[in-house]
């Protein structure tokens, strides 16, 4: 905990993305990229859209030489192969992405994805020059039996398992309490920040202070216009993974919180 104290915080910046999840055909994409794209490109904070893979072309032509990136919500582990409906990360690359969402809660329940398979993807997507935003958080059950610090600090070993410090610095990581994605509920900020607080201090455990002081972690989970500016503001939060609200106007205010 002492080493947490110490560690500047000026020297990370803000960096908050929209997950867009499975939401909005191309032409939609160009209608909500021109709607929010004067107000994100003049944010102090890194703005990254997450979109669907086949809105990509899309985003990348729209923003290009503005200060949006665009990042993809998933990758294969593989760079080719017979792995029928997947996307590599060199063909991410080649697009043009910076951003890869990695471990999302949705994947995890819904497509089965474990901590390993996360640690694999990103290696892989790293290897490449993708950065990953890595996604970690606890479910309600295991929060009410008092175990969120355990399981979140274990989902980020995992996760990070046989990463280089240099390649670790670069890495974002989303704490995301499955109970508030999308419930309309988030986190107070004290419960943000002492998760996020304690995912920092695993940091500084496998790695050094250097490493935990300049990893960027965001909260994630029902983020609104309304309580960015609270979470955010946690000294241990560096931004948000925001999901409905990314679809919205109101992005344009969550990206400009301050
Ligand atoms: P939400 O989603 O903001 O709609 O809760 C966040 C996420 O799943 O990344």
């Amino acid at each position: 905990m002492r080493q947490c104290k110490t560690m500047s915080k000026a020297t990370r910046k803000k960096i908050i993305a929209g997950n867009w999840k499975m939401n909005m055909t191309p032409s939609q994409a160009r209608d909500l990229i021109n709607m929010l794209k004067p107000a994100c490109d003049t944010a102090e904070s890194d703005v990254v859209f997450c979109v669907p893979y086949v809105d990509i072309p899309v985003a990348l032509d729209m923003l290009k030489g503005s200060k949006i990136s665009v990042g993809a919500q998933n990758v294969h582990c593989r760079d080719n192969g017979a792995y029928t409906g997947e996307i590599s990360a060199p063909m991410l690359k080649e697009l043009g992405v910076k951003y890869v969402i990695i471990g999302h809660s949705e994947r995890r329940q819904f497509f089965a994805e474990a901590d390993a398979l996360v640690n694999m993807k990103i290696k892989k997507a790293m290897e490449h020059g993708l950065i990953p935003i890595v996604c970690v958080g606890e479910t309600l059950e295991q929060r009410k039996q008092g175990i969120t610090i355990d399981f979140v600090r274990t989902q980020t070993k995992i996760a990070l398992m046989g990463i280089a410090p240099d390649d670790a610095k670069q890495i974002v990581i989303a704490y995301e309490p499955i109970w508030a994605i999308g419930t309309g509920e988030n986190a107070k900020p004290e419960q943000a920040e002492e998760v996020c607080r304690a995912i920092r201090q695993v940091i500084g455990e496998m790695y050094d202070t250097n490493v935990a002081a300049n990893m960027r972690i965001q909260y994630g989970g029902s983020v609104t216009a309304a309580t960015a500016a609270e979470l955010f503001n946690q000294p241990n939060i560096d931004g948000g993974l925001v999901g409905g609200a990314s679809l919205k106007a109101d992005f344009a205010e969550i990206v400009n919180y301050s």
